[in-house]
Order: structure tokens, then C-alpha cells, then sequence
């Protein structure tokens, strides 16, 4: 029972899931696992195949390769009312005609519950989602919020044992999505339901996440917790999609014994890594804004002039030219030198926090 709690939620794996439109795989060899009641994202930029992931695991594209598994049973070939989903997509998709509760109630009718029942469980539901009185509304006296508040009510009402949600809050104001994101994690997390979620949102994947898979072109990237990848991200690519690294090329002039030596610019840091690097070796140095900590004008640091700034109230965020080098972002409150456009700075890069990737070319 929904006031009652947990749902009896599935784990999930896609096993190397496929799926080609014409030429191009819009999402290829995928393989990853999603536990019981776990809340995992997929997060990538436009394009890079989330949507068609999750229409696969719905069973509403079928994959030209792969098995999609619910409790180790292949759910593959099922068609989508047969694998107990609740799904919310970006645009209501409310019946217009409905009031809210027929548009809460619709899946419930299907199953041929009870009348009675389905009263208690709309009203229910709708408590929860906090529309308690809006019964007899239709969609179009509703708020963005509200219709999406709708949506989420009539995904859950079935009790599934997955909930599957595509950029849900995207057609929602800034203010309004911080706090349907607020709502979304504490009825997860009530109901312990599995979640898969898809947004293009860096922030909303590492806001409401236990774990997420970055995409790139269809592919899997890395998975891992919010702070893992974030942390420790693998490819140039995440590292950039993540946190908007900056990315300084580099060059290795000397490795070994935990730590490697790299040239950057007239700067030479000694960062702590894995393995060995050649001498020579061209790298990325992968540095977060906030690792970047700018001074008046000396020695030690990368030179370069403020372009621009922006003043965010929790912080301060300055575009900096670096000297023969590219631009990049740095992020603090108080700076130790007042950041103005035109200022020059020395930028300090923070070596413990650095972060390297090889440099083809
Ligand atoms: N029905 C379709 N027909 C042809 N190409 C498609 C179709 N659906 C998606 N694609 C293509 O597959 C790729 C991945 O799309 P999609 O899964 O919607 O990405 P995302 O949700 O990450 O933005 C894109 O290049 C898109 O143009
Ligand atoms: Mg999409």
C-alpha cells in the first residue's frame, strides 16, 4: 500500500543494449545495473541516445541488440503494460478532457480495481504528491508544476516497481524544478521505489543521485556516486560535463613514485597519480574552477587577464585569459585580489586537486 510505504521494487541491467536509426547507433553496447530502489541517472548532453535508453527499458523501442533484465528475468520482448512501470516524461502528456483525479484514476480503471479502491488510492496518491483538493480540476487550470505534480501522481499510482522519468521538470522554471526536485527524492526515497532518471542537468543528476552513467554518442563513459565522478572522472569528458573542468594542455617532463611532473605553461606542478608517463608525453591538465585560486600579479602561477565576471551571491565567477593559453573559468568568494574586468592575476593551480588525461596530438 502506497501510505503503507515500499513498493516491491526491481533491479535492472541493460546487458550491451543496442539500437541503430539508420546509420548511426543512437545507443550502443550499454551495459550497465540499477539496484533495488536505487535512484540512478543517466546524464549526457542532447543526442547522446538517454532517451532511447530509457524508451528501451520501457519497452516502447525495441533494441536491435541486448536484453534488458528485471530481477534477472529477460524482459526483453515484453510489451510496455506487462513490465509494471510508471513513467513521467517533459511534456504532461495529461489527457486535457480528464480532471485530475480521471487522469490520476485512468491506469487503475484499466486494471479493473475496484471503485472504492480507486478513490482511496487517488486520494491517496494525491495527498502525497501535495494535490489534495485539486480533484476536480482540469489540466489546463493547472500550473506547469501542478500538471507535472499530475503526471508523477498517475506514474505512482499503479505501484510500480520502476519508475522511469524523462527530463521531467525541464519545462519548469528554475525556482519551481529546485523544488519538484526536492519532492521527487523524498517520495523515492518513502516509497524505495527504483528509480531511472534522464536529464541533460549536471547539477540535477549530482542533486538527486546515489549513482549516475555519463553518455557520450550512445556510449557509456563512466558510472559511479555523484562525488566519485566528479572527484575522480576517467575521460576529458566527464571531467568537462561534470563540474565544467578547465582543461590546460600540458606536457609530462618527469614521472614515478606516485606523482608526475607536468609542465604547464610556465608553471610546473607535481601531481599525484598512478603509473608511469613518458617524458614528453602531451596531457590534459584538468583543473575545477574552484581550484584555480587567483593573486595579485608574481611568480609561480599561470599570468592572465579577467575577461569578465559574474557575481552569483554564493560565489564569484571570473573568466580569465591566460597568457598563451586558453580560457578558463575560476570560481571564489574572496579572492585575495579584487576580480575586475581588465585585472591582471596569477592564477595558483591547487596540484592535489588536479586531475590527468592523456593529449592526442
Ligand atoms: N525515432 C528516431 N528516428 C531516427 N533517429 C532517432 C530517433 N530517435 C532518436 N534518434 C536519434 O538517436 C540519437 C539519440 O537520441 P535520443 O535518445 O533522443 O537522445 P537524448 O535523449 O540523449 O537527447 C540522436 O542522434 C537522435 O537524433
Ligand atoms: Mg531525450
Amino acid at each position: 500500500m502506497l501510505t503503507a510505504g515500499r513498493v516491491q521494487a526491481v533491479e535492472v541491467e541493460l546487458d550491451r543494449l543496442t539500437k541503430r536509426f539508420g546509420e548511426t547507433a543512437a545507443v550502443y553496447g550499454l551495459s550497465l545495473s540499477v539496484g533495488r530502489g536505487e535512484f540512478f541517472t543517466l546524464l549526457g548532453p542532447s543526442g547522446c541516445g538517454k532517451t532511447t535508453t530509457l524508451r528501451m527499458v520501457a519497452g516502447l523501442v525495441e533494441p536491435d541488440e541486448g536484453r534488458v533484465l528485471f530481477d534477472g528475468r529477460d524482459v526483453t520482448r515484453l510489451p510496455p503494460w506487462d513490465r509494471n512501470l510508471g513513467m513521467v516524461f517533459q511534456n504532461y502528456a495529461l489527457w486535457p478532457h480528464m480532471t485530475v483525479f480521471d487522469n490520476v484514476a485512468f491506469g487503475l480503471v484499466e486494471r479493473r480495481v475496484p471503485r472504492h479502491e480507486i478513490r482511496r488510492r487517488v486520494g491517496e496518491v494525491l495527498e502525497k504528491v501535495g494535490l489534495a483538493g485539486l480533484e476536480g480540476r482540469f489540466p489546463s487550470q493547472l500550473s506547469g508544476g501542478q500538471q507535472q505534480r499530475v503526471a508523477l501522481a498517475r506514474a505512482l499510482v499503479v505501484r510500480p516497481a520502476l519508475l522511469l522519468l524523462d527530463e521531467p521538470f525541464s519545462n519548469l522554471d528554475a525556482k519551481l524544478r529546485v523544488q519538484m526536485r526536492a519532492e521527487l527524492s523524498r517520495l523515492q526515497r518513502e516509497l524505495g521505489i527504483t528509480t531511472l532518471y534522464v536529464t541533460h542537468d549536471q547539477e540535477e543528476a549530482l542533486v538527486l543521485s546515489d549513482r549516475l552513467a555519463v553518455l557520450e554518442s550512445g556510449r557509456l563513459v563512466q558510472a559511479g556516486s555523484p562525488r566519485d565522478l566528479y572527484e575522480n572522472p576517467r575521460e576529458v569528458f566527464v571531467a568537462d560535463f561534470l563540474g565544467g573542468a578547465n582543461l590546460l594542455p600540458g606536457v609530462v617532463v618527469r614521472s614515478g613514485s606516485g606523482e608526475v611532473e607536468i609542465q604547464v605553461g610556465p608553471v610546473r606542478l607535481a601531481v599525484p597519480a598512478e603509473g608511469e608517463a613518458a617524458p614528453g608525453q602531451p596531457v590534459w591538465v584538468s583543473v575545477r574552477p574552484e581550484h584555480l585560486v587567483p593573486s595579485a600579479e608574481e611568480a609561480g602561477g599561470l599570468r592572465g587577464t579577467v575577461l569578465s565576471t559574474d557575481y552569483l551571491g554564493w560565489t564569484l565567477q571570473a573568466e580569465v585569459a591566460v597568457a598563451d593559453g586558453p580560457r578558463v573559468q575560476v570560481r571564489g568568494l574572496d579572492p585575495a585580489v579584487p576580480l575586475r574586468p581588465g585585472q591582471a592575476v596569477s592564477l595558483r593551480i591547487r596540484p592535489e586537486k588536479v586531475r590527468v588525461f592523456p593529449r592526442r596530438g
